[in-house]
């Protein structure tokens, strides 16, 4: 195991009704910039139920809405423009990952007198940020909990993760009644999006991280149990509220710290929505079947028998035969998710896989299994 130092210091409400703790907001001043999305918050009645909260509190309230799924830099700009004007005191995003990695290059670009892009492409120059609050409404990134966001600027078609430690929310709300609304794409995207997470952290070369490694398996069950029933019912509570708890732990450093690797299908997929602009959970469960079969060889296949045996309770002989079943089993999940397949499905074909290989191969160094570019462009071809 490395040496790691721990730090998840974002304060955490989770249940039924939290959303009343968002007068704590009144501890770092008075002026709030509210950051949302395209309506979900309203249409769910959490937009007036926070209002009256903040408006109880005594505090001001404005407001940037319509922050897109994958989030654009000219909306971060938007609501820099508006902290700088109106000498916000703290940042409250609700919503899915896009409405919290939007409110935190804002929170950081409010700090900062450099144009918020340089943010994004250089997160050393981070040096900053006004205290940002969010109510997660949509089970997936794992933003409500990390210090990392990620920004695209369509027209370059760039999409990059920024990451800092002034990032990482002040606090979270997570009320999982409030994905009940989250739709069926979005709720097996944002499934599939925590068990890349996992994955990503699992598959490392360090060595007797046990802790870690069981831990991660213990979040892959989770979430391979309950997605189905969330998709089967959306209302379901405690379906929802292990997928949103497990939405938090796949990636807030717990599974991570100790065990530290480079992620590779992250990387790969960061691609196809900078250039296509697809649903990342939907990118996500289209590469990592074929990143596994990439990624199975001798030297790797007790790591991918182990997780053959811990999640899935494959019985064989043989390594290679448990970690084959194992893919396969993965694979045929996110089918029964009714995720695509394909990356034909979701309309890419061969057009950029050169330049996406070349951007994606600088992300994959020090991955698990070596990613050069020519390799990265065979996972590509294998995924059409
Ligand atoms: O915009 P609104 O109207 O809110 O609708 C959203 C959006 O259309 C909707 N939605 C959210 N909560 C809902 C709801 N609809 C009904 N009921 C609710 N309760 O869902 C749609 C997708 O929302 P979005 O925030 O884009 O989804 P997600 O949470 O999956 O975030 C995806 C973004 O996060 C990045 C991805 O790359 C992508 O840009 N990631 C961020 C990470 C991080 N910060 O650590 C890590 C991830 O790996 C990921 O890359
Ligand atoms: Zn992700």
């Amino acid at each position: 195991m490395n040496n790691f130092t721990y730090s998840i210091p974002t304060k955490v409400h989770f249940g039924k009704g939290q959303i009343a703790h968002l007068d704590e907001l009144k501890d770092s001043g008075n002026k709030v910039l509210l950051v949302y999305g395209g309506g979900s918050i309203k249409r769910a009645g959490i937009y007036d139920r926070a209002l009256e909260i903040l408006q109880e509190a005594g505090l001001t309230v404005l407001e940037l809405s319509g922050v897109e799924p994958n989030p654009r830099i000219e909306s971060v700009r938007k609501g820099v423009e508006i902290c700088k004007k109106e000498k916000i005191d703290m940042i409250l995003s609700i919503g899915g990952g896009s409405v919290i990695d939007c409110g935190k290059v804002i929170a950081a670009g409010a700090c900062s007198e450099e144009d918020p892009w340089e943010l994004v492409l250089h997160p050393e120059k981070i040096k900053a940020a006004l205290p940002l609050y969010c109510v997660l409404t949509l089970a997936a990134t794992g933003s409500e909990m990390d210090g990392a966001a990620v920004i695209s600027d369509l027209e370059k078609q760039e999409k990059w993760v920024t990451a800092s430690e002034y990032m990482k929310p002040v606090m979270a709300v997570m009320d999982p009644e409030y994905t009940f609304s989250v739709s069926r794409k979005q709720t097996a995207a944002g499934t599939a999006d925590i068990i890349s997470h996992i994955f990503e952290n699992y598959f490392t070369n360090v060595k007797a991280a046990d802790v870690q490694a069981r831990f991660a398996e213990g979040l892959l069950k989770t979430c391979f149990h309950y997605g189905p029933v969330a998709l089967k019912n959306p209302e379901d509570y405690d379906a929802r509220a292990n997928l949103m708890w497990a939405s938090s732990m796949a990636i807030n450093g717990l599974i991570q710290y100790g065990a530290e690797v480079a992620w590779c299908v992250h990387p790969m997929e960061h691609e196809l929505s900078a250039f296509y602009d697809i649903t990342h959970g939907e990118g996500l469960a289209i590469l990592t079947p074929h990143w596994m079969e990439f990624a199975l060889n001798e030297n790797t296949a007790d790591k991918f028998a182990d997780y053959g045996r811990n999640v899935w309770g494959i019985q064989a002989e043989d390594n290679m035969e448990i970690s084959r079943e194992a893919i396969r089993r993965t694979k045929e999940f996110f089918k029964e998710m009714g995720l695509p397949a394909t990356l034909t499905e979701v309309g890419i074909n061969r057009t950029y896989f050169d330049i996406m290989a070349e951007k994606a191969e600088a992300g994959c160094q020090g991955s698990f299994v070596e990613l050069k570019k020519e390799d990265i462009i065979s996972i590509f071809e294998n995924a059409l």
